[in-house]
């Protein structure tokens, strides 16, 4: 979205007094390929509609998934109180405050400071929540009970979480959750907080990087990556996302040329994937909100979480699972759901994606 983009801004003089407005990025051949040169999209309507056409998610923008299964379940009412624990870009946010004005509310939860203060003010102006409606809370999802005491709230009826990253997060390189472009090794959601990746790799021992591949990622070579990435780092410091992923090329050169082929791009993916779950704590934070979500619904309340990798899935099933052994739950969905066929074909980012539900 072109929020993201500094370079955004129309062109001709700047008004005396005022600093000169940077041009816009210009690009080689026919499409642009770098996320500074994508500044239409998610503000050109009609480069987003080939966009979407294509399965494809407009540059600094997120697209929700299954929408209609959440709402159905959740069945926001007007009155009544709900928590989206993962603002995001808010497009789930977004179905939920149509529905429960007048007189519900909405607390938003997302600990990532850039991308939430965006979605605030776009959310708040196209949708024009009533005062008093909607909370935004920047911090982790972990504080949910201490948040919502600190907001006067004691029970509330409904909780989303849609887990993992955003789009925008993914697509911004200084953010440094992608390797397809080189940037700063940080994957931190909230960059004001703890160490950025880079530093996180200059303490660990073989050792640990190994458990954080097969805990966090299942990485079935886990020692070998391991391997190759700190012996890597012993002739130069891992500072960048290209670096991060070229060590484990280099090693990947060792491998069969059929797993080379098999594997792709995963390996590298999947020590991203580690290294990210690692550096903010993803699990730990799951675990907490796991274990507060019954005490703060209601009778009859219920729960909807999205997971989008196997470490994350297992963990809301077994909480589901016990909590229904703990009488803490009426029910949960025996299986996970899926997207349907037609949304993962129209949105690639769907398609690993599971939802579990369950009732108060
Ligand atoms: C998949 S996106 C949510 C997308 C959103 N449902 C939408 O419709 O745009 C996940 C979001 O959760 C946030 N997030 C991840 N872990 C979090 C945590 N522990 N506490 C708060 N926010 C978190 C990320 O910063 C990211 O913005």
């Amino acid at each position: 979205m072109s929020e993201n983009n500094p370079s955004d801004k129309p062109s001709g003089s700047p008004p005396s007094g005022e600093s000169p407005r940077k041009r816009r990025v210009r690009y080689k051949g026919t499409h642009p390929r770098k996320f500074s040169e994508k500044y239409k999209e998610g503000r050109d309507a009609e480069i987003n509609e080939k966009i979407i056409a294509k399965g494809g998610t407009p540059a600094g923008t997120h697209r929700p998934i299954m929408v209609d299964e959440i709402m159905k379940h959740l069945d926001p009412q007007p009155g009544k109180i709900y928590v989206d624990c993962t603002l995001g870009y808010g497009g789930h946010t977004s179905e939920i405050l149509k529905r429960i004005q007048p007189n519900g509310k909405l607390i938003s939860f997302d600990r990532d400071p850039i991308e939430s203060a965006k979605t605030e003010a776009r959310v708040r102006e196209h949708v024009k929540p009533a005062d008093g409606t909607w909370i935004v809370v920047h911090d982790n999802y972990s504080s949910l009970e201490n948040q919502l005491k600190s907001h006067g709230i004691t029970k509330i009826d409904g909780l989303l979480a849609d887990l993992g990253l955003s789009s925008m997060q993914i697509d911004d390189p200084t953010r440094g959750f992608t390797f397809k472009q080189e940037g700063p090794l940080d994957l931190r959601m909230n960059p004001l907080e703890g160490e950025p990746a880079s530093a996180l790799l200059k303490s660990l021992t073989q050792e640990e990087l190994q458990q954080i591949l097969e805990e966090n990622a299942d990485e079935p070579r886990a020692r070998w990556c391991a391997k190759a990435i700190l012996d890597q780092q012993k002739k130069k410091p891992i500072e960048t996302t290209t670096e991060f992923a070229n060590a484990i090329k280099a090693w990947m050169k060792t491998l069969s040329p059929k797993t080379r082929e098999q594997e792709g791009d995963t390996p590298i993916r999947r020590a991203m994937q580690a290294l990210r779950i690692e550096v903010n704590q993803e699990f730990t934070s799951l675990d907490q909100l796991l274990e507060q979500i019954p005490r703060a619904l209601n009778r009859n309340g219920r729960v909807a979480i999205l997971s989008f990798h196997s470490g994350e899935d297992r963990r809301v099933k077994k909480s589901f699972q016990a909590m229904v052994r703990m009488g803490q739950y009426q029910s949960v969905s025996p299986d996970a759901e899926r997207p349907s066929f037609e949304e993962q074909r129209s949105n690639t980012r769907s398609k690993s994606a599971k939802l579990r539900l369950a009732k108060r």
